[in-house]
């Protein structure tokens, strides 16, 4: 089967889609792997590397010749798209619900387009879910990010010139980037704290060294059966709110990474408690994609709201660009060893992995069931 691997064309997208060690692996069970020239140059990839791991290294016009499976990062423009050759497979992060456009060109080509984003949530396909390890990235590097920010240190001190206390680190939203961020925050020495509406969270928070805050708001029914947090109603986020207040006015870095599939996030810091906060405080709002945990927040942008400066960074992921490709790729090489079989492209529709994961198919946009 023959694999391409096109550059990623989105400004500021830095990673690439298999690495050579995983690009390795697809050709050592047969696969035809080729790469487009300098694909992996800005993740830290050489063309070098590639040809060492026996990938073909070729220009854009060779590169789709025959190819059976394309795997990008991100979904193409319209203008790539044409470039696709038809009948082919489409594996990449392809944000179906914000782009039907693009959707009904890939039926009208006759491509089958499975979203890496509707990896289903299942114990069998956690080495594909490029969610889960994209987020890893996330949660740790808005720790470094907001602790650059800081106008302090994250660890106590003890030197000649005085002791310095360490910083306070609150996490709102426990899941696969909170947890790292809880992590990240402790290995430099910050004293943290983290909130979640999930029962299972609690444990979690408390096993990485961290304080569960307000466990008084959670209850059994946080959670839904598939495991997510189920959305809060007014109510309930009203009381979050007045329950974090207080903690909120005693911290000096914020991680909020609380979120909805599929939904606006939930929004837990109003203007009026980021009134409330210590002077050179930072909050890295990891939900600014979906309109923000803190009203304030502005995606892409650093707000200064008062003394209280509000980061919102966007695809942070791209910005740690080996670790996030070298990771992204032994999900895709998980993915691409689960769909092929005999070194051809079985895309079952009845595969409870692949099924959930495919939009398009048979010349027709699949509207995938809602799990
Ligand atoms: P996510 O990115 O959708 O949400 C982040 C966190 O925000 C979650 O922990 C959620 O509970 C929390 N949250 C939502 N509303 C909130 C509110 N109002 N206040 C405070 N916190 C709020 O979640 P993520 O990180 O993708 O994972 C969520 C769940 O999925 C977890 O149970 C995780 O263990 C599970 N999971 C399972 C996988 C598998 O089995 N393959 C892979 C990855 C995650």
């Amino acid at each position: 089967m023959i694999i391409a691997v096109p550059s990623e064309t989105a400004p500021g997208e830095h990673r690439v889609a298999l690495s050579p060690e995983s690009a390795a692996r697809l050709v050592k069970a047969g696969h035809d792997v080729r790469i487009e020239a300098g694909a992996g140059t800005r993740a830290g990839f050489p063309d070098s590397a590639y040809d060492a791991a026996g990938v073909r290294v070729v220009s854009m016009a060779h590169l789709y010749t025959d190819a059976a499976l394309v795997c990008r990062v991100l979904a193409p423009s319209i203008e790539e798209v044409t470039l696709l050759p038809p009948g082919a497979t489409l594996l990449a992060l392809l944000s179906p619900s914000r782009n039907g456009a693009l959707l009904a060109l890939l039926a009208n080509l006759q491509i089958t387009a499975l979203a890496l984003e509707l990896v289903p949530r299942i114990t069998r396909a956690q080495s594909m879910d490029v969610l889960s390890s994209q987020s890893t990235v996330a949660g740790y590097k808005a720790v470094l990010l907001g602790a650059s920010a800081l106008p302090k240190f994250l660890p106590m001190l003890t030197t000649a010139a005085g002791t310095v206390s360490p910083a306070r680190v609150f996490v709102i939203g426990a899941g696969v980037a909170g947890l790292q961020a809880i992590a990240t925050a402790r290995r430099l020495g910050g004293v943290v704290s983290a909130f979640d509406v999930r029962p299972a969270a609690r444990e979690q928070v408390q096993s990485l060294g961290a304080t569960f805050v307000a466990a008084e708001l959670v209850t059994a029914t946080g959670e839904t059966a598939g495991g997510y947090a189920r959305a809060q109603s007014a109510g309930e986020t009203e009381r979050t709110r007045e329950a974090l207040a207080a903690h909120l006015r005693e911290v000096d870095l914020v991680v909020t990474t609380a979120q909805i599939p599929g939904r606006e996030a939930p929004r837990l810091i109003t203007a009026e408690m980021v009134g409330t906060m210590r002077p050179g405080a930072v909050i890295v709002d990891l939900a600014a994609e979906s309109g923000g945990n803190c009203e304030l927040t502005r995606p892409g942008e650093t707000v200064q709201a008062g003394a209280v400066t509000i980061l919102g960074p966007l695809n942070i992921a791209a910005t740690v660009p080996f670790h996030a490709s070298q990771m992204f790729g032994k999900n895709v090489l998980a993915l691409v060893l689960h769909m092929s079989k005999e070194l051809a492209l079985v895309v079952d529709p009845a595969d409870e992995i692949l099924g959930p994961m495919t939009v398009v198919r048979d010349g027709a946009v699949v509207v995938p069931s809602p799990s």
